[in-house]
């Protein structure tokens, strides 16, 4: 089987859904044989669930490489940081046993602090949109904001708060980001950037180094494209860029060293928050793959909407990033199907015309009926000598065609070897 990762290179592992795709899964198995795994944007809006021999591992901020002691792990000037849940995630999985030397972990001084006002503004401002029926749904956890702040050149980053002194003259500025900032705060804050000091470093100039001594680097792409600022279903999206073309500036990569982009994908979807969801499911058959395939958030514990896989979605989304190589996960979940549905055209819901192109505005998601057709369903996932079940294959292979683009592992159930890698190039 052609290696995903190459000596020198880096392999982008980006989520072609709405997020939650099974990416931490995905990494972490590529990640045995990883040397560095980077984050480069989101913060912790994000979840990556991991199952290893029955155990757990959640990881928000951290790249899910963290779990293979030889990995080292990155987080990039993209990314936007709340410094207490970071030093809680790092101390968390120390508990857990993982070596989290600030040795093996780097993480930008240039990276955007989420402060309390960033999380009181995204709290307001999805409690206003409510009032009108427009909220969003966000986490909660400040991203918005902390993004906003950023492109106004407000937003302290980690660097500058570990600087002495810096949080308390900031708080009696009477900057707008100084809401929050209590004595109180102030002090954990402080504390959690003190954990956090040895770990800040110049991340660009560390992966630099490490490419030109031949090292395998990935990136571990957070949230999915349609969730992505500019190509997503705004505004229901993140507030940050997704697509490929966007993950080497958030840790400070040239981006000819990016030669392989793997586009995780569910074998239905899930979405989290409000928006359109072309192919979305409701009754009896939405619950009962809620329920098969646990999809409750890993960061709020919200119920995820079920629907089919959107292959217009798909489609878009490899033209956007150039996937060369596809991830298939939770093909497990839909066992048992008699049929499974695939989005496969957009209508216009007015005029029952279908429609050639993408959907570019608001009103005109809100005109999207979706076309569904359905294939056979699979009774089990592993047919003869660790292949997939025909049916599943043939599935695969229809994702394959419409996309042009080779499913190359298709996931059968959560834990790290639960999957079958095809279609060696
Ligand atoms: P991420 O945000 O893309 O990393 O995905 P999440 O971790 O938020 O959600 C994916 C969930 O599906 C996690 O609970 C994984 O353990 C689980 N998962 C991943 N792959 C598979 C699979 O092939 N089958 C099943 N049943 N679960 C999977
Ligand atoms: P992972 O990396 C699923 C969604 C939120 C909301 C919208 C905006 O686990 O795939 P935000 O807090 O970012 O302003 O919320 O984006 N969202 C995610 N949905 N998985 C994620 O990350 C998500 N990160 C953000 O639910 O609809
Ligand atoms: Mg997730």
């Amino acid at each position: 089987m052609r290696s995903l990762l190459k000596a020198g290179k880096a392999t982008c592992i980006l989520g072609s859904q709405f997020g939650d795709e099974g990416k931490g899964k995905f990494v972490d198995l590529l990640a045995q044989d990883a040397d560095l795994v980077c984050r480069v944007q989101g913060g912790n809006n994000a979840g990556h669930t991991i199952w290893v021999s029955g155990r757990k591992v959640v990881t928000h901020l951290l790249p899910s490489g963290v779990l293979h002691p030889q990995c080292e792990v990155a987080i990039g000037a993209g990314v936007v940081v709340d410094p207490l849940v970071l030093r809680d995630e790092i101390l968390r999985l120390k508990e857990q046993g993982f070596d989290l030397a600030p040795e093996r972990v780097h993480i930008d001084f240039r990276a955007t602090a989420i402060l309390p006002a960033h999380k009181a503004q995204d709290l307001k401002r999805e409690f206003e949109r409510s009032q009108t029926g427009s909220a969003i749904g966000t986490t909660g956890r400040g991203i918005g904001p902390a993004y906003a702040s950023r492109a106004q050149r407000d937003a302290p980053r980690l660097g500058e708060c570990i600087t002495g002194g810096f949080l308390e003259n900031f708080a009696n500025s009477g900057h707008p980001l100084a809401d929050g900032l209590t004595p109180e705060t102030i002090t954990e804050l402080i504390e959690a950037l003190k954990f956090l000091r040895p770990y800040l470093k110049d991340v660009a100039m560390i992966v630099h180094n490490r490419l030109n001594d031949g090292a395998r680097v990935m990136i571990e792409g957070a949230q999915g494209g349609l969730l992505d600022v500019s190509y997503g279903t705004y505004p229901y999206v993140t507030s940050s860029n997704l697509v490929s073309g966007s993950c080497a500036g958030g840790i400070g990569m040239p981006p000819t060293k990016i030669t392989e982009i793997v586009g995780v994908a569910k074998a239905y979807s899930t979405r989290v928050g409000h928006g359109p969801f072309p192919g979305e499911l409701s009754g009896a058959l939405e619950e009962s793959i809620r329920e098969r395939g646990h999809e409750f958030g890993s960061t709020t514990g919200r119920s995820r909407r079920i629907g089919w896989l959107d292959l217009v979605a798909l489609r878009y989304m490899s033209c956007v990033n150039g996937y060369t190589s596809l991830a298939l996960m939770k093909s497990d979940v839909l066992c048992g199907l008699e049929h499974v549905g695939l989005v496969t055209a957009y209508k216009d819901k007015r005029t029952g015309q279908l429609m050639s192109g993408w959907p570019m505005t608001a009103q005109a998601w809100e005109s999207i009926e979706p076309v569904v057709e359905f294939e056979s369903g699979w009774e089990r996932v592993i047919g003869v000598q660790n292949t997939l079940d025909k049916s599943l294959e043939r599935f695969v292979q229809r994702i394959e065609t419409t996309l042009g683009v080779p499913v190359t592992y298709v996931s059968t159930g959560a834990e790290r070897l639960e999957g079958v890698w095809r279609n060696p190039v």
